[in-house]
């Protein structure tokens, strides 16, 4: 059994090297249009999708992405928000009860909303010869993102796609198998050997070098956040190996708390002051 979707499904691949080629109006619109065609919480559509297509601009989201430089080689980046201004100004003139922005639960709605219409688009690009990538990136500054492209009260970006033909072949990671993500019925725990086993083969292509500098880096966060023993496990760990695992080098060296990001309180800030009031503090 193997139709379109699954062939699209099993093909799509993060592509984060793109030809310098306009996407047609046409195509572009088209796969806008499936963006708009997903499921959402109440059929509210709680979202926004601001396409961005300037040169400036998009020099502008690869240093607030971590300088992720294919962001200003492809043709287009979106967006997607989290969008409840369209219900306050629907109510402004039609009065409803509307308290959706003081719940989190309903921010958690609405980023599922955000992903699912994201991907609904990014199915519809490969279908149709196009492929994208996630920048998760640019949650680091919100507050710089939605500065730039004007966003205003109870609308706050969730996610960007970035959008293109590709240079080359895309291929898939590896993923865990069925077996290790589904459980029958009630959660339960694999054996932590086993565990180890499929963590192993899904990152077989991985290939790290032992190199003293990451060994220090992941060693210096260790000790910030386990203390020196786990540390020293670390270490011990990546010498015993011969090689860095993906998990040493992402946690101990890529997804840090730097200089310059937002944190918990700049977060909880830029919330309340775009109207979102779901935390008390
Ligand atoms: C929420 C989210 C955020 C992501 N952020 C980034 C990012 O900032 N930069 C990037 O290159 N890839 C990003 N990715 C892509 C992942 O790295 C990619 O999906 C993963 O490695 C699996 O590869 P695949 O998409 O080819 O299956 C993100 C993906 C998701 C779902």
């Amino acid at each position: 059994m193997n139709n379109e979707v699954f062939k699209i499904i099993n093909d799509r691949a993060s592509c984060r090297s793109f030809l310098e080629k306009e996407i047609p109006e046409d195509i572009l619109n088209k796969v806008l249009d499936a963006a708009c065609k997903a499921p959402s919480a109440g059929g509210f559509q709680s979202y926004s999708i601001i396409k961005v297509t300037d040169k400036k601009k998009k020099e502008i989201l690869v240093d607030l992405s971590r300088g992720q430089k294919f962001i200003a080689k492809a043709p287009v980046s979106l967006v997607f928000c989290i969008d409840y201004r369209r219900i306050k100004r629907i109510n402004e003139v039609q009065p409803s009860p509307f308290n959706e922005t003081n719940n989190f639960m309903n921010l958690w709605m609405s980023i599922l909303n955000t992903a699912l219409s994201a991907h609904t688009l990014c199915m519809a690009a490969e279908s149709l010869g196009l492929k994208s990538v996630y920048i998760g990136n640019i949650l680091n500054r919100v507050d710089k993102v939605s500065e730039l492209l004007n966003i205003p009260d109870f609308v706050c970006p969730s996610i960007m796609v970035t959008l293109g033909y590709p240079k080359s072949i895309t291929k898939q990671p590896l993923k865990y198998s069925r077996e290790v993500i589904v459980h029958d019925e009630e959660y339960k725990d694999i054996e932590v050997d086993k565990l180890i086993e499929v963590y192993k083969i899904k990152n077989k292509n991985w290939k790290m070098k032992n190199q003293e500098k990451w060994i220090n880096k992941i060693y210096e966060t260790a000790l910030k956040y386990h203390g020196k023993e786990y540390a020293e496990k670390c270490k011990n760990d990546i010498i015993k190996k011969g090689y860095i695992s993906t998990y040493q080098y992402w946690f101990g060296c890529y997804y840090l708390e730097e200089e310059g990001f937002m944190d918990f309180d700049d977060y909880v800030k830029f919330m309340k002051e775009k109207g979102f009031g779901w935390i008390k503090k």
